[in-house]
């Protein structure tokens, strides 16, 4: 049962099984496709309901992520930066997504991310083995958010670890190959953290807050990065690459691999929409802290993400979240009258807990936040 889980490491509160939970055969995808004719695995293949319906008309293009030019935030003027505010917090209603362009992240940065992560990937399985994510943990290589043995599976390989603060890392799992491996991730997370924190200063301000009120409020923010690979699948039809979820963290940033297929796609007024990847932009979402501490106003989209027929997809996907010793609830300035208190204050070390002990289904996680209308009363 899930309460076998909930026990925090009292070191870096990441959870660990209290006793060992059978997570039955986990078949590596990476595998599967070296295996001629290769039928499908059952665990692999989700329930009709679930299954992606491969959109075959184009979408509209009113029917895209929103684009941010994070020029303008930075170097623009009043107009221009303006102007981008307020696309910014429509992008933060209306999608939960927006991708960055002009970000000024180096280059060099993007593609060696990308360059270690794949040549990760390409390694034998047994020298990715030698970083195994345990049952029930979230770092190493693996599938994580599995937690019984007759829970479907996703499409894809994981490798994740846990950055800052430094108590979270678990050294055991930092790769010793391909040889750049841990360096690259260094510097690039730098990067990206730098990046998270300027984001979410404009944020603030396009909440007519104070820049500096989530920084505050977040003290040391925990970071971690995932990297998942999507191997090319003979049935896209019958599986998903990753189980529809809303991320745990305050933003997420993620970044796809260059020549990888479409594979994100982002639950928008009832339906799946792809987001097509733009050369060198990276796809910025508002996590679940976000949408309580904005009481709703700024939403923790629900994606998922499929598989390609022919071509395998990397991503590379940072999570910034407040540090876990963070009391959150919605700021009072986002609440009145007419926007009555939707979330209850809680503890995001709880919270933490409470998403990676569970397995991933849709908006479920932030339902531990909800206030109902009826115990509103
Ligand atoms: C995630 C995620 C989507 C993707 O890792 O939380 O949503 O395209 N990934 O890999
Ligand atoms: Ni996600």
């Amino acid at each position: 049962s899930f309460s076998a889980l909930s026990q925090p490491n009292s070191v870096n509160m990441a959870p660990v099984p209290m006793f060992p939970i059978n997570v039955g055969h986990i078949d590596d995808v990476q595998e599967l496709k070296k295996v001629k004719k290769a039928a499908i695995p059952e665990r692999f293949v989700r329930d009709v309901a679930e299954r992606p319906t491969l959109a075959t008309t184009p979408c509209s293009p009113l029917k895209n992520v929103p684009v941010i030019d994070f020029s303008k935030l930075l170097h623009g003027n009043p107009n221009e930066f303006h102007g981008e505010i307020l696309k910014l917090s429509a992008s933060c209603e209306d999608w939960g997504f927006f991708q960055v362009i002009n970000h000024g992240i180096d280059l060099s940065l993007i593609e060696n991310i990308e360059r270690v992560g794949m040549d990760f990937f390409m390694l034998p399985l047994e020298e990715k083995q030698k970083y195994p994510m345990a049952p029930g943990t979230v770092q190493g290589y693996g599938q994580a958010f599995v937690f019984s043995e007759d829970q479907k599976l996703d499409w894809c390989n994981m490798f994740a670890l846990g950055l800052v603060p430094h108590f979270i890392r678990n050294p055991n799992l930092w790769p010793t190959k391909p040889e750049k491996f841990s360096e690259t991730v260094e510097n690039y997370s730098k990067e990206i953290r730098k990046l998270c924190k300027s984001i979410l200063s404009f944020l603030a301000l396009s909440l007519g807050l104070d820049r500096d009120v989530f920084e505050e409020m977040f003290g040391e923010a925990v970071q971690a990065i995932r990297m998942n690979y999507y191997p090319a699948c003979p049935r896209p039809d019958l599986v998903l690459g990753l189980s529809p979820h809303s991320d745990g963290s305050a933003l997420t940033v993620l970044q796809q691999g260059k020549g990888s297929s479409v594979g994100l796609q982002i639950l928008k007024d009832n339906t799946w929409v792809p987001v097509q990847p733009i050369p060198n932009a990276l796809v910025i979402n508002i996590g679940d802290t976000i949408e309580v501490l904005t009481n709703g106003r700024y939403k923790s989209v629900e994606h998922r993400a499929v598989t390609h027929k022919e071509k395998d997809r990397l991503s590379i996907v940072t999570f910034y979240a407040p540090s876990y010793e963070t009391e959150l609830g919605p700021m009072p300035e986002l609440m009145d009258k007419s926007k009555p208190c939707k979330y209850k204050r809680y503890n995001h070390g709880e919270y933490s807990k409470h998403y990676v002990t569970n397995k991933l289904q849709g908006k479920k996680a932030l339902e531990f936040a909800k206030i109902h209308p009826k115990e509103a009363l």
